[in-house]
């Protein structure tokens, strides 16, 4: 009998190992032959500890199990019984959702980094379209999908792309910013753990769009499993050629290096994370020059996030027209959402932009897990703005967040209940930029300790004239500072006392 349980990080810490120590046994026990693949997750992870049994060509899904479910559910497919833990057929699950997956159509079903598996599924499609395309073709390819960096400040890729391309230089570099810092958000790693093949083939595309023969993944170090995984995936790329001398038969050498960062969220802004690479403190650079004409030692760079990496591999297989054909507005193609916080059903959802985030949070995640009325959102990390369930008939696109004050970013959604403190996640935001600062500047390093100050005197009375501090300090941190740590702090501040306006009042203060 062949098994598949998902090995990723999320997946472990809800208890996946001891299934799968569990299952061992119980087969040992039962002199049943079996074969146990371990895979990525399909982000499924409400239903994880999730154990997916193929029978006829097809997975069938039992979760979430514990280790006592686990000689049951082997009594049962023995025995041809129905189990109460028994999901259907896995791949339905993200699909009745109305899940498109696009990147993460391998995570959860091939082992990570296991070169036939991603052969048999599609793998190296993308680079033998891209030989076909040329250079010029395959930027404008990755410009006509619409594919908008998905770090956060959803930029067009084909444009970045086609500006590294032009520039004049002996030497240029593909970056791969791996430092996912957001809190709340998990894509990068998810994709990493359990498809690291498609971000180095997304690379090999991007150095032979733009002429660099080299390519770094900037990782953070909190992430050791795909630190693991990704080791293994990049030996395995050079033993099968799709690294070195000839990646792959585009004639040009391209190789990929593993560097990993040391905990400053600071450095995944990309010039911070481009000092750090270059073996300096993690500061950030003034712009211009945009690292495009002048990165990595001063070296014509493409800074790009793992997903829009991992992306185009899938864009140029499936042609830039289907992939132009998913989205809403200007945003096109798929989003993927990492929900979290207080939600029933958390997980990774891949989704056309333009479902509303009622939709995401209440149909998909199925409301709070508490149980009690959800009273806020954060989308797009630690500074993301807060919208109140008034806002939730938003559709999931960049402009139409922007309209409305808050920011998509990498896609991370956090879900509070109503017994969340508005002052308390204002003031968090504050001490969260004081604590990550990098120091360049006076009104993100002084400014937000002060304005974390400020709120926390909030809690001893005389509000309004806090208020009106705290609104010019905000101005003055957009205004003044040079990177989006700074500049964008006030939004998560400036949402809380917006829409939850009951939370600053002297007798919520005093409650509190
Ligand atoms: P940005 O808007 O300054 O730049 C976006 C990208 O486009 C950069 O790579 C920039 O170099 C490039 N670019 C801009 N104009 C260009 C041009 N004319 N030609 C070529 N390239 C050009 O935004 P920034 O400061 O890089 O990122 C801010 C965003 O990062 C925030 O909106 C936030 O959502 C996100 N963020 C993500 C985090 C994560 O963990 N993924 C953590 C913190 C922030
Ligand atoms: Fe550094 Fe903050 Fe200034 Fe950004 S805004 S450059 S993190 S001090």
């Amino acid at each position: 009998m062949k098994v598949y349980m998902s090995a990723d990080s999320s997946s472990q810490a809800i208890g996946t190992r001891e299934i799968a120590e569990a299952l061992t046994a119980s087969a040992a026990q039962r002199a049943l032959e079996l074969t146990l693949v371990r895979t990525g997750s399909r982000g499924l992870y409400w239903l994880e500890p999730m154990l997916e049994v193929e029978r006829d060509g097809r997975r069938e899904a039992f979760g979430p199990l514990t280790p006592a479910d686990v000689p049951g559910v082997l009594d049962a497919l023995a025995a041809g019984h129905a189990h109460p833990r028994a999901l259907g057929p896995v791949e339905a699950l993200p699909e009745e959702q109305g899940q498109q997956r696009v990147n993460f159509r391998r995570c959860g079903v091939v082992a990570p980094g296991d070169w036939r598996d991603y052969l048999a599924t599609g793998g190296m499609l993308g680079l033998r379209r891209a030989l076909e395309l040329g250079a010029d073709g395959v930027v404008a390819a990755v410009t006509a999908s619409g594919l908008r960096g998905r770090g956060g400040a959803g930029f067009p890729t084909g444009v970045k792309w086609r500006t590294t391309r032009a520039a004049a230089a002996d030497t240029k570099f593909i970056v791969c910013n791996a430092d996912e810092g957001d809190s709340g958000t998990f894509a990068d790693r998810m994709l990493m753990e359990g498809d690291p093949l498609s971000l180095i083939e997304g690379m090999v595309i991007a150095g032979y769009a733009v002429g660099a023969a080299q390519g770094f993944i900037y990782l953070r170090s909190e992430y050791p499993l795909a630190r693991e995984v990704l080791e293994r995936a990049i030996e395995t790329a050079y033993a099968n050629g799709l690294l070195g001398a000839d990646a792959l038969g585009s004639g040009a050498r391209f190789d990929v290096h593993l560097r990993l960062g040391a905990g400053a969220y600071i450095c995944g802004e990309e010039t911070s994370l481009l000092e750090s690479l270059e073996g300096k403190r993690g500061t950030v650079r003034y712009k211009p020059p945009l690292p495009a004409m002048e990165g990595l030692f001063g070296k014509p760079t493409v800074v790009n996030n793992v997903i829009t990496l991992a992306t185009v591999p899938a864009i140029l297989t499936d042609g830039a027209e289907a992939y132009a054909a998913l989205g809403h507005g200007r945003s096109r193609g798929t989003l993927t959402l990492q929900l979290c916080g207080n939600v029933r059903r958390p997980g990774l959802y891949e989704l056309p932009f333009g479902v509303t985030l009622g939709h995401v949070v209440q149909t998909l995640g199925g409301g709070s897990a508490s149980g009690r009325p959800v009273r806020a959102v954060q989308v797009g990390g630690p500074l993301g703005a807060y919208f109140p369930v008034e806002l939730f008939d938003t559709p999931l696109d960049y402009e139409a967040f922007a309209a409305r004050g808050g920011m998509l970013g990498h896609g991370g959604v956090v879900v509070f209940d109503d017994t969340v403190d508005m002052l308390e996640q204002a003031r968090f935001a504050m001490e969260f930029c004081a604590l990550e600062s990098c120091g360049k500047c006076t009104p993100c390093r002084i400014g937000s300790t002060r304005g974390a100050e400020l709120i926390e005197r909030m809690r001893g009375g005389a509000r309004a004239q806090q208020l009106t501090l705290l609104e010019d300090l905000c101005e003055v941190m957009e205004q003044g500072s040079l990177c989006a740590l700074g500049g964008l702090t006030p939004v998560p501040v400036r949402s809380a006392f917006k829409h939850f306006p009951e939370d600053f009042q002297p007798a919520a203060v005093a409650a509190a």
